[in-house]
Parts: structure tokens; C-alpha cells; sequence
């Protein structure tokens, strides 16, 4: 990575939805007096259930929406008041549906879109282009149409195409949906290297698996807010499992497995591991 790219990729703004409120026209109230705040460089995964406003958040950052009430701030900014241009460089969104995002007739040109449009040219393009392909994992598909890919694979690049504009914020929506166990496993690198980079990464999901495993921080909505809020080992702890359970969600495995043998809360394998090594009496 050049130092130019490296230096566009550092300065993440702090987030802030103070008290949002939006309705769709037809009256859907999608989200219903909203607080969070989210420090640069954080991983937060969103899960909730279907409906209860996971997507219309995440668009509300990248300036697609529009509070009806409330507000969004950037670094203390409402972002209503910044240009949806600069928006586009500091925030890129993957779609829940990629074919709401896919427009070029080439994997090439798909990913060049976003960073052209950011001014990037030249070596710098083709860097990111290539970067963004081997992340993904669809090095090679080069010359390939958009539209003779599979859904799992269109998805990646989506993904892909906002990697690629290197924005100091990236929300991915839904990005494991279709995916096998290899394709989550790269859409968790993609995420831990963003991470990595000091980006502050979302990620919308329906898998707790998955939230638990690669983020530092969940975030369950109910009805257009705000039902649960901290590290996978304080949501998915026990005492919270009826709240998740309204909400239609089931703690990831090990922290069943964990709460069963009254290890405490195990979130995650490795928690779950290192609980079991802890408690299994001195072999041989
Ligand atoms: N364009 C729209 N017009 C009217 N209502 C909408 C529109 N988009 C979403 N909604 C409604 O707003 C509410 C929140 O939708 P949203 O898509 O944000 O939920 P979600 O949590 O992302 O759900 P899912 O898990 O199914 O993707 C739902 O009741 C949904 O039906
Ligand atoms: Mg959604």
C-alpha cells in the first residue's frame, strides 16, 4: 500500500445517532428514538431481527437516509449538513443486496467505479482494484460479467467494490448471507484486516456465530433501537439470553456449551477452549 492510500485510511470519525427517529413514507416508524455512539477503529456487528430497522441504521451513514428526528454526527458534524460526495469517501456501504449496488459489466470496472469516482487513477487503481480481488477472493475473475457470478460470489463483489474506495468507515450489510464456511472465514479476514488498518468496520448480520467471533462489540436492535450493547462476552452472557430470545436470536453455541458446564460466558471457540483447558485436571 502506498503512503498516500495508507494516510486515507486512518482518520475514522467517531460516530453518533443522538435520538433518531426515521418513518419511510408509507409510515413504516423504522427507527424509533436511536442512541449510539461508536469510537473510531471499533468492530461492531448489528443483529436483530428481521425488520427491526438494522438496515435503515446503517444507511443513515452513509447519507442515503435521512433522519425524521434526531441526528447524526460525524467527529460533532450532523451529517445532513456534509455533502454526500464527501460522505462517499469517509463512509462505503455493501449492500444487503448486491444487485442494488452492481452496475458495470466487468469485475474490473465494478471495482474501479467507487475509487474513480474518489479521483484514483493510474498505478494507485489498479493497486486497490487488485488488493481488493485477492481479499475477497476473486483474483482472476478480472474479465468476468457481473452477472455470470452466483449470489455468494456477487456478494463478495460488493464487498469488494467498497474495500476498494479504502473509506475510513465500512459497513457491510448482511455479508455472510450465501456464503459457505470459507466464505465467512474471508469475510472475517476482510473485516479483521480493515480493523487492522484502523478502520472502524459494521457489520449488519443474522449470524451470532459469526458477530461473536470477529467483532469486539455487538449491538442487538429491537423495534428501531437499542435492546443490547457490549463486547460478545457481556451480550451473549446468560442473564441476557431472554432478551436475544424475544428477539428471535439464539446465543452462538460455545456460550451455551460454557454456561451448560458453568464456565462462565464463552463466546467465542477460543474463549470456550482456553475455559476447557483451564478446568481439565494436569494429564499424565
Ligand atoms: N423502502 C421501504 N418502505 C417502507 N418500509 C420499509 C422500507 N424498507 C424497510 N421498510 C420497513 O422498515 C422496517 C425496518 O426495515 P429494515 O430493512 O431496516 O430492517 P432490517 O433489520 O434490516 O431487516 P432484515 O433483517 O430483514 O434485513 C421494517 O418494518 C421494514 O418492512
Ligand atoms: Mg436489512
Amino acid at each position: 500500500m502506498s503512503a498516500a492510500t495508507a494516510a486515507r485510511t486512518t482518520a475514522a470519525p467517531t460516530i453518533e445517532f443522538e435520538g433518531v427517529s426515521f418513518a419511510y413514507p408509507d409510515g413504516t416508524q423504522a427507527l424509533d428514538g436511536l442512541d449510539l455512539r461508536i469510537e473510531p477503529g471499533e468492530t461492531v456487528a448489528i443483529v436483530g431481527q428481521n425488520g427491526s430497522g438494522k438496515s435503515t441504521l446503517v444507511k443513515h451513514l452513509n447519507g442515503l437516509l435521512r433522519p425524521t428526528a434526531g441526528r447524526v454526527l460525524m467527529d460533532g458534524e450532523d451529517v445532513r449538513a456534509v455533502h454526500v460526495a464527501r460522505l462517499a469517501a469517509r463512509v462505503g456501504l455493501a449492500f444487503q443486496n448486491p444487485d442494488r449496488q452492481l452496475c458495470a459489466g466487468s469485475v474490473k470496472a465494478e471495482i474501479e467505479f467507487g475509487p474513480r469516482n474518489l479521483g484514483i487513477r493510474g498505478a494507485e487503481l489498479d493497486e486497490r482494484v487488485k488488493a481488493a480481488l485477492d481479499a475477497v477472493g476473486l483474483a482472476g475473475e478480472v474479465d468476468t460479467n457481473p452477472y455470470d457470478m452466483g449470489y455468494s460470489r456477487r456478494k463478495l463483489l460488493a464487498i469488494a467494490s467498497v474495500l476498494a474506495m479504502l473509506t475510513p468507515i465500512l459497513i457491510l450489510d448482511e455479508p455472510t448471507t450465501g456464503q459457505d464456511a470459507r466464505g465467512v472465514a474471508r469475510v472475517g479476514s476482510v473485516v479483521a484486516a480493515a480493523a487492522a488498518a484502523g478502520r472502524t468496520v459494521i457489520a449488519v448480520s443474522h449470524d451470532m456465530r459469526f458477530a461473536a467471533e470477529c467483532f469486539g462489540r455487538v449491538v442487538v436492535m429491537r423495534d428501531g433501537s437499542v435492546a443490547l450493547d457490549g463486547a460478545p462476552a457481556e451480550v451473549f452472557a446468560e442473564p441476557h439470553w431472554p432478551e436475544l430470545r424475544a428477539a428471535n436470536l439464539e446465543p452462538p453455541l460455545p456460550a451455551v456449551a460454557g454456561a451448560r458446564l458453568g464456565l462462565g460466558s464463552t463466546p467465542t471457540d477460543a474463549t470456550l477452549v482456553a475455559a476447557l483447558v483451564e478446568l481439565a485436571p494436569e494429564r499424565g
